[in-house]
């Protein structure tokens, strides 16, 4: 048996379908080349212990009959809990150190926490000689994820799991299915702003519970949009790729998850000549997306650094959990 192994898993940017994906309409997402990289390695005490400095935790070590008790510190969560998914699922009585670090920010919304969930089931599927197709992968890392929660859509856990550019949606037995794109010219910024999504999720819940119509309405909208955008941009039309962000931006602000800061970057970017732009994840603030054709992507860049907006030089479609060695 393997003793230590190390595993990364990319951080994830959402293109179309924010918010309705939690509905079952289905959604765009690619992974970026930033990523989580994960080691784990078997130890002689019954011990769990963690090291995850970028998400503020060190010295963290629990007993392992202690797995998933008592409080948890946010940042150890994720990896917590799908241990003791693995564990009591597997009957592994060994003890385990762990040690995450991260290529980008946990601010960025990039999916810190799914991605370090995806890398631990990873990491302990290997050590322990259990075989886990990376579809078991996923849906042992979207239950998590729903134990601590209690909402999402998996999307993110889809493009740790999976890389690539995906049309996602969690309707049924789940669609994943990966776009084989040309090219994707991508400008990322991030508003400076923390965005906490399940308090968002939370919020639209609740407007839609005032006006279930009108948000049935937007969400169908929006499932619209992103099935002719994984046309578009399965043909390399980007111009009508663009058009749809635009589109989905109005949704999303219709949803009450804009924000000036965004919608700042954003109008900056259209008016230096983007096909389109909007935010990208639950909104309000993190990260927000353009595409633009090569010779405006260095003005689109320095408009959006213009309104305070920080360019994140990322490249997108990377691949999905592997293990490093
Ligand atoms: C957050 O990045 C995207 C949401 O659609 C939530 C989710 O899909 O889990 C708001």
């Amino acid at each position: 048996m393997k003793q230590k192994i190390t595993v990364s898993a990319p951080g994830k940017l959402m293109l179309l379908g924010e918010h309705a994906v939690v509905y079952n309409r289905p959604c765009l997402v690619t992974a970026v080349n930033q990523r989580l990289t994960l080691i784990a390695q078997v130890i002689d005490k019954p011990l769990f212990q963690l090291e995850a400095p970028d998400a503020g935790v060190t010295n963290y070590s629990k007993p392992l009959f202690e797995i998933g008790q008592g409080d948890i510190p946010k940042g150890a969560k994720f990896v917590e809990i799908a241990t003791l998914n693995f564990t009591k699922k597997h009957r592994i009585k060994q003890g385990i150190k762990i040690k995450t670090t991260s290529d980008f920010s946990p601010l960025f919304g990039f999916g810190s926490s799914s991605a370090s969930t995806v890398c631990i089931l990873k990491a302990l599927s290997e050590l322990f000689k259990v075989k886990l197709s990376n579809r078991q992968i996923f849906e042992l890392a979207f239950k998590t994820v729903l134990d601590i929660q209690g909402t999402g859509s998996g999307f993110d856990v889809a493009a740790a799991t999976f890389g690539g550019t995906l049309y996602y949606s969690k309707a049924g037995k789940k669609t994943i299915k990966p776009l084989n794109l040309k090219s994707l010219p991508l400008i990322i910024a991030y508003s400076g702003i923390k965005a906490d999504t399940v308090t968002l999720v939370k919020e639209v819940a609740t407007k839609a519970k005032r006006y279930p119509e009108i948000i049935d309405n937007i969400y169908n909208q929006i499932a619209t949009l992103v099935n002719i955008g994984e046309k578009a941009l399965v043909k390399n039309d980007l111009q009508t790729a663009g058009e749809l962000m635009n589109f989905d931006e109005g949704y999303l602000a219709a949803l009450g998850v804009g924000s000036k800061k965004l919608a700042d970057m954003i109008y900056s970017a259209r008016e230096a000549g983007a096909y389109g732009a909007k935010l990208s994840g639950a909104g309000l603030g993190d990260c927000m997306i353009a595409l633009a054709s090569n010779d405006k992507i260095q003005a689109v860049k320095e408009a959006i650094t213009k309104t305070g907006g920080k360019i994140v030089e990322v490249k997108v479609n990377a691949s999905g959990v592997r293990v490093e060695k």
